[in-house]
């Protein structure tokens, strides 16, 4: 299972504490990077604590490796931060904001390095709280883009081009789809509001992103 954040309201522990004994005793394993609510109350070691003691891992500029039933499930994980896409947040000026573009310069850079350790997977996932792609931020107010993710964050998803990329900004998922690239190289279904991946195993040596899931849409939303 895949959590692409805000796994709180305002990030206290017991808001954690909800979720993690909800995972706990899955016999899946529970993947997590946190969203800018988890951080709302400055306590994001003790929500990582917390929800890593009920067995979920909570990756931050990170990377981990699952064998699942034969395949080698990479996934690179990274919050991501703001700066807009086309005329986005420039290096420049007040420290405060060029503190800002240093911040998301932080989880490009992590992004990258989590990915390229991942290379040999079989499976390759991203997962972001931030969108990488303002596809996916069709139908939110425009002004809002600059805080809803970075185009910035697309260059280590262009380069190394995993199977999967999932971000949790508009609660939408999104994947490549390598042979009809977007502008941003990252296309996206025309009206998700959510999407259940139910994977099939085993999966396949040789996979292309349609082949590797069954994906179906539903109306339930993660809001
Ligand atoms: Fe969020």
């Amino acid at each position: 299972m895949l959590l692409a954040g805000d796994l709180t309201q305002h990030g206290e522990v017991d808001e954690a504490r909800v979720l993690a004994e909800a995972c706990r005793g899955l016999s899946i394993p529970v993947i997590a990077v946190l969203g800018n609510h988890d951080w709302q109350s400055d306590r994001t070691g003790d929500l990582a604590r917390t929800l890593g003691e009920a067995g979920m891992v909570v990756l931050e500029r990170a990377h981990t490796i699952l064998p699942i039933k034969g395949v080698s499930v990479g996934i690179a994980a990274v919050k991501g931060f703001v700066g807009g896409f086309d005329y986005g947040w420039a290096n420049f000026g007040e420290p405060l904001f060029r503190e800002a573009y240093s911040e998301t310069t932080r989880d490009v850079e992590a992004l990258e390095r989590g990915l390229r350790a991942i290379a040999g997977c079989g499976l390759r996932i991203a997962l972001l709280h931030y969108s990488p792609s303002a596809d996916t931020l069709q139908g939110e107010p425009e002004r809002l883009w600059l805080v809803l993710g970075a185009e910035r964050l697309a260059g280590p998803i262009r380069e190394h081009r995993p199977h999967l990329v999932l971000s949790m900004k508009s609660t939408r998922c999104h994947w490549p789809s390598w042979s009809s690239p977007s502008a941003t190289g990252i296309d996206s279904p025309a009206e998700p509001r959510s999407i259940d991946m139910q994977w099939e195993w085993p999966l396949p040596n040789a996979m292309s992103s349609s082949q590797m899931f069954s994906v179906r849409r539903s109306q339930s939303s993660w809001a």
